[in-house]
């Protein structure tokens, strides 16, 4: 089965990110065919400074590799290097409703957000979405939660091409982890961690060990004492549990029979523990990487040689079917 999903290079990705998405790519490339792309031209649609792009681009990619991607099974890519993701976008733009657009909730999120910044660009984010998957007739797209609807209008889309020109595109689905596709903030944990709000309210992948213990052990807690998992009365601990749970593949009810009149702090240090030692790989890998840019470079160009090869077949059925040659 053909998968493609993508990351944003907009710097300091999270373990929501990678709980939430990352992971489920490590399994799902020992037996399917996937396309991970680095989505420099969504980033590009919220504010960002030119001149931090291309070490966004490497680092991005530098947690993929420190994730466990591989680059000889798995295709990685950075998505404007490949033209076609651009013109699908277009051609695709033509046939998305705009009613469909409004109702986005990431776009409603984002121009509150960035009020001085609602740009076209933002609007038609899931338009060009829907292109990276279809360019690659992708069937499955292994996304965290808040992407779900996005994946939604790309199958919406789809079909309408299908219905309109003769089908060729598969209908994708989303695959989100059972645990874990909603990581909460750690100040906040009824909203999600994201790495545009308080550097205190998520961890970084590239995190000192400081800095984790640092901002675990202030994580907000709830009232009272026990360790017990209940999202609506105790969304701090639960939260904390998902987390530690999904780091040493235990489950929820073992972790809290271990910390059955422990306190907080007693589970927090566990906690912090774990996410240094889980961590360590990434951090050391990180620095290994920092003086390997010729590398990554390398690897990026065969990847969207490779990707350029599969979209250059798809847009060449698309045109035909849709007249423009
Ligand atoms: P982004 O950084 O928005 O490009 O997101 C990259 C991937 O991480 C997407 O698949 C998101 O759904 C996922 N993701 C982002 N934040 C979280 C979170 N707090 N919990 C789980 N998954 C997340
Ligand atoms: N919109 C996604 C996000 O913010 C990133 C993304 C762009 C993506 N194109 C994609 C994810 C295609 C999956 C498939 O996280």
């Amino acid at each position: 089965m053909r998968i493609f999903s993508g990351i944003r290079p907009t710097g300091g990705l999270h373990i929501g990110n990678y709980l939430g998405a990352i992971k489920q790519w490590i399994a799902l490339q020992e037996t399917n065919e996937c396309v991970f792309c680095i989505v420099d031209l969504h980033a590009i649609t919220t504010p960002y400074e030119p001149k931090e792009l291309q070490k966004n681009i490497l680092e991005t990619t530098a947690v993929y590799l420190a994730a466990g991607i591989n680059p000889e099974k798995s295709i990685i890519f950075v998505q404007s290097d490949v033209k076609e993701h651009a013109e699908l976008a277009w051609l695709l733009g033509t046939i998305c409703p705009m009613g469909e657009l409004s109702r986005m909730t990431q776009f409603k999120d984002k121009s509150r957000q960035h009020k001085d910044y609602v740009n076209a660009g933002l609007f038609t984010y899931p338009v060009l979405m829907a292109a990276d998957i279809l360019l690659y007739r992708s069937k499955a797209v292994p996304v965290g939660k808040d992407q779900e609807q996005h994946v939604e209008l790309a199958r919406t889309i789809a079909k309408k091409f299908n219905q309109k020109f003769g089908k060729i595109f598969p209908e994708p689905e989303t695959i989100t982890p059972k645990v874990g596709a909603k990581i909460m903030s750690l100040t906040d944990p009824k909203r999600k961690m994201s790495k545009s709000d308080d550097p205190k309210s998520y961890i970084s992948l590239f995190d000192s060990p400081e800095a984790i213990t640092k901002k675990i052990m202030s994580a907000t807690t709830d009232s009272g004492k026990d360790i017990t998992y209940n999202v609506t009365k105790k969304p701090g601990i639960s939260n904390l549990l998902t987390i530690y749970s999904l780091l040493t593949d235990r489950p929820v009810e073992d972790i809290q029979r271990e910390f059955h009149k422990k306190s907080y702090a007693d589970f927090k240090k566990s906690l912090a523990k774990i996410l240094i030692d889980y961590l360590e790989p990434f951090r050391r890998k990180q620095v290994e990487l920092q003086t390997r840019d010729v590398y990554i470079k390398e690897m990026l160009n065969k990847g969207a040689s490779r990707a350029k090869t599969i979209a250059e077949t798809t847009m060449k059925e698309v045109r035909e079917k849709m007249g423009l040659s």
